[in-house]
């Protein structure tokens, strides 16, 4: 049984993850959301107007009323850098999958794998998930590098498995880590 408890705060060394804000939306775009290489590489495209992402900032925020609803942004220093998110879970299998993206100027510095870590062990002990998994298009290395880094195994690439938003076909690397291999 999971016990659902949404998106409270989260501390590391150098971030503080937290829910979103209606006011958010304004870093968001700069920072990550209207960047084409942000979004090379996930199934969203880049924004073309801060329009767009202050409705999805408000209807996130409005999600929040849910317990089952699992966002963050990701602060730094009091800016707002990157999101880490929940995108999928199934209740009877107490599991999920997350997501992740972070500003630019803040790659590859070891951040991601920070928020990342301290996303898991909340999951985990917390809510009570089994299982948590992640998966990148192959062409992607830093993301499965960051997957590593966090304790994920690799459990295989599924060829062609999702379109691009070019068309093409991507191969899918798949990475899950269990309750168990944290204890
Ligand atoms: C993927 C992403 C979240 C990584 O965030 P980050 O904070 O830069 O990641 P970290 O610094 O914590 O770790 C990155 C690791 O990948 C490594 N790396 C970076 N570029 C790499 C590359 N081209 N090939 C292989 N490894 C790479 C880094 O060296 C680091 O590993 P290390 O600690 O062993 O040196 C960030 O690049 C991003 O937001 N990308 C755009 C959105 C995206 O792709 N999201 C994921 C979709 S699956």
């Amino acid at each position: 049984m999971l016990n659902h408890s949404g998106s409270p705060d989260l501390y590391t060394r150098r971030l503080h993850l937290r829910r979103y804000r209606p006011e958010d939306y304004i870093m968001m775009y700069r920072n990550w959301a209207s960047d084409p290489e942000v979004a090379k590489y996930v199934n969203w495209g880049p924004h073309n107007s801060p329009a767009v992402t202050k409705e999805l900032v408000s209807m996130w925020v409005e999600g929040y009323e849910s317990s089952t609803v699992y966002r963050w942004g990701i602060e730094m220093a009091g800016e707002l850098i990157g999101d880490i998110s929940i995108v999928k879970w199934r209740e009877e299998a107490e599991s999920c999958e997350i997501g992740y993206c972070l500003c630019r100027r803040f790659w590859n510095q070891g951040l991601m794998i920070e928020a990342l870590n301290r996303v898991i062990t909340y999951l985990f002990e917390t809510v009570g998930f089994h299982r948590i998994s992640l998966c990148h298009d192959v062409e992607n290395p830093a993301s499965g590098r960051v997957m590593q880094k966090c304790g994920l195994r690799k459990e295989g690439v599924f060829r062609g498995a999702q379109r691009r938003k070019d068309g093409s076909w991507m191969d899918v690397a798949y990475y899950a880590i269990l309750a168990e291999d944290r204890r």
